[in-house]
C-alpha cells in the first residue's frame, strides 16, 4: 500500500511537471491528449449546477476552487443541500490533495508522538471509501447534497448538457446507453480532475520557499520551526500533519493521511441536530464517531471499531487558511482557534468543552506538559504558527 502511495505521488509529480512545460518524463499511466480530454470532461461535471435537484447546486458549491476546493460559506458549520436547511453532517473538507491518500489501511508503525499503530488512508473524515471514483459517487444521490433520486437521473441531465457530445468523445459513442456504466464514467471523469494539477497545484508560499523563490518573514520562519519541531520545545504538528523530507520529489502535503480522535468537542450549532427525525433519527443525541461507526457499518468487529470512535482523519493544512471552519464538525471558526484549543485543551481552566467522543483521546499518558493538549506555547508562538499555516495557500506570487 505504502509503495502504491508512493507510485501514486511519483506519478503526480511527473505529471505536473509535464504540464507546466518543464520537461517531459514518460508516464506509462498519462495518456496525452484522451487524459486531457478526460479532465476537461470532469471540470464541466464538477461545475455544473443542473447535476443536483433541484437544479443549483455542483460539486463546486461547496468545493469552491478558491477557497481551497472547500465550501466558500464559512459562516456555516457544515454545508447545505441542494434543499435549503437541509444539512449534512460534516464540514465539508478540502477536495484538493485528496488524490493522495491511499486506500485505508491499518499501519502497526509506531510514530514519533502516537505510541501505538493506526489506520492510514481512505477519504471522507471517516474513511469510508478507497478511491476519488468511488468518493465521486456518493454526493449526487446523497439527500442532504445534491440529492437524487437516482443514478439514472443523473446520467439523464449529463445526457442533456452541452458537454454530451465530449462526453461520447471521451467514453465512446454508446457510452449513454446504459445509465450503470454512464455514472462510473461520470465519476471516473470527475476523478481525472480531482487527481488534475489544477487541484493539486503546489503553488504556495510555502512552495516557493522551498525551492528558494520566496523569502519567509520572520514571524513565518518562527512559526514553520515551531510547527516542525517534535522535540519538548516544539508545537510537534509535524507528527501528524507531517512535512515531506525530500520536498522536490515529494512536496509535503501536511498529513499522514492517519486517524486520531484530538478531543473536538462537539458543536451545538450543528445545523444536523435540528433536521427532521427521518433524516436524524438520533436528533440531538447524535454522536459522530468518526472511523469507530464506518467501521461498525463495515461489519469490523466491534472491539476493532470500538478502538477507533471519535478518529476522524488527519486533514492537510494545505489552503487551510482559506477553508474556516475548521475540524470535521466545523466547531471552531479560526485557525487561531484550532491552534489555540491545541495548545491548552488539557490545561486546567482552559475552558474548553469536553470532547464529543471521550474515548481515545490523544493524550500523553500520563499527562504532561509541553505534550499535545498542553504544547505551553507563548500568544506569541501561536500566532506565529497561524502566521505559518497562511503561508499553505495556493496562488502565490513570488
Ligand atoms: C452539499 C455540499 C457538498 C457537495 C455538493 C459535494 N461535496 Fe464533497 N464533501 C462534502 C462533505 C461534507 C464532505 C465530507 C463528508 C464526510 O466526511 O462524511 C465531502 C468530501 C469530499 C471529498 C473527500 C476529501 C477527503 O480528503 O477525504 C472529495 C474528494 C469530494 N468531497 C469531492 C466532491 C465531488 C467530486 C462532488 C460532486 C460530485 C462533491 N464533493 C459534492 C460536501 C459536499
Ligand atoms: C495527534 C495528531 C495531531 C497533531 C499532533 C496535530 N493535529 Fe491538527 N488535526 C488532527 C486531526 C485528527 C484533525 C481533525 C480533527 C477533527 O476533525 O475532529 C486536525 C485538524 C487540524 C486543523 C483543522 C483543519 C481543517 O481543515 O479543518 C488544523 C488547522 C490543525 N489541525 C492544525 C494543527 C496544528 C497547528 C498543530 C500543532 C500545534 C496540530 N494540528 C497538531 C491531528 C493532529
Amino acid at each position: 500500500m505504502k509503495n502504491s502511495f508512493m507510485k501514486r505521488l511519483l506519478c503526480c509529480s511527473a505529471f505536473v511537471i509535464f504540464l507546466t512545460g518543464l520537461s517531459f518524463s514518460a508516464n506509462a499511466e498519462f495518456n496525452g491528449e484522451a487524459d486531457l480530454q478526460k479532465i476537461t470532461l470532469g471540470k464541466k461535471l464538477f461545475f455544473d449546477t443542473n447535476l443536483s435537484k433541484p437544479v443549483g447546486q455542483s460539486c463546486a458549491s461547496c468545493h469552491e476552487p478558491a477557497f481551497g476546493f472547500a465550501d466558500p460559506r464559512s459562516y456555516l458549520p457544515v454545508s447545505e443541500g441542494a434543499i435549503p436547511s437541509r444539512f449534512g453532517n460534516r464540514n465539508a473538507p478540502s477536495a484538493a490533495y485528496a488524490m493522495f491518500s491511499p486506500e485505508l489501511y491499518y499501519d502497526p508503525t509506531m510514530r514519533p508522538g502516537i505510541m501505538e499503530g493506526m489506520y492510514v488512508g481512505g477519504l471522507f473524515w471517516d474513511g469510508r471509501v478507497d478511491t476519488l471514483e468511488e468518493q465521486a459517487k456518493q454526493p449526487f444521490v446523497n439527500p442532504l447534497e445534491m440529492h437524487n433520486p437516482n443514478k439514472k437521473i443523473v446520467v439523464l441531465s449529463v445526457r442533456q448538457s452541452e458537454y454530451a457530445g465530449l462526453f461520447k468523445q471521451v467514453f465512446g459513442s454508446s457510452a449513454f446507453k446504459y445509465a450503470e456504466l454512464a455514472y462510473e464514467y461520470v465519476a471516473e471523469a470527475l476523478a481525472a480532475y480531482m487527481r488534475s494539477p489544477e487541484v493539486n497545484p503546489f503553488t504556495s508560499k510555502y512552495d516557493y520557499w522551498k525551492k528558494g523563490e520566496a523569502e519567509f518573514t520572520d514571524s513565518e520562519a518562527r512559526g514553520y520551526m515551531l510547527f516542525t519541531n517534535i522535540t519538548m520545545m516544539g508545537a510537534k504538528c509535524a507528527n501528524c500533519h507531517s512535512v515531506s523530507s525530500d520536498e522536490s520529489q515529494s512536496p509535503s502535503l501536511f498529513t499522514n493521511f492517519g486517524y486520531q480522535n484530538v478531543g473536538t468537542p462537539r458543536n451545538p450549532e450543528l445545523l444536523y441536530y435540528f433536521l427532521p427525525l427521518p433524516l436524524n433519527p438520533a436528533g440531538d443525541n447524535y454522536v459522530d464517531r468518526g472511523l469507530g461507526d464506518f467501521m461498525r457499518s463495515a461489519a469490523y468487529p466491534e472491539e476493532q471499531a470500538a478502538k477507533e470512535d471519535g478518529k476522524f482523519k488527519i486533514p492537510s493544512l494545505r489552503n487551510c487558511a482559506v477553508t474556516a471552519p475548521y475540524e470535521h464538525n466545523g466547531v471552531f471558526k479560526t485557525l487561531r482557534d484550532v491552534v489555540v484549543f491545541n495548545n491548552t485543551r488539557d490545561v486546567p481552566g482552559a475552558g474548553w468543552p469536553a470532547p464529543e467522543v471521550a474515548e481515545n483521546v490523544h493524550r500523553h499518558m500520563p499527562p504532561m506538559p509541553r505534550t499535545f493538549g498542553q504544547l505551553g506555547l507563548t500568544d506569541q508562538q501561536v500566532d506565529d504558527i497561524v502566521v505559518f499555516l497562511q503561508t499553505l495557500t495556493d496562488g502565490y506570487q513570488p
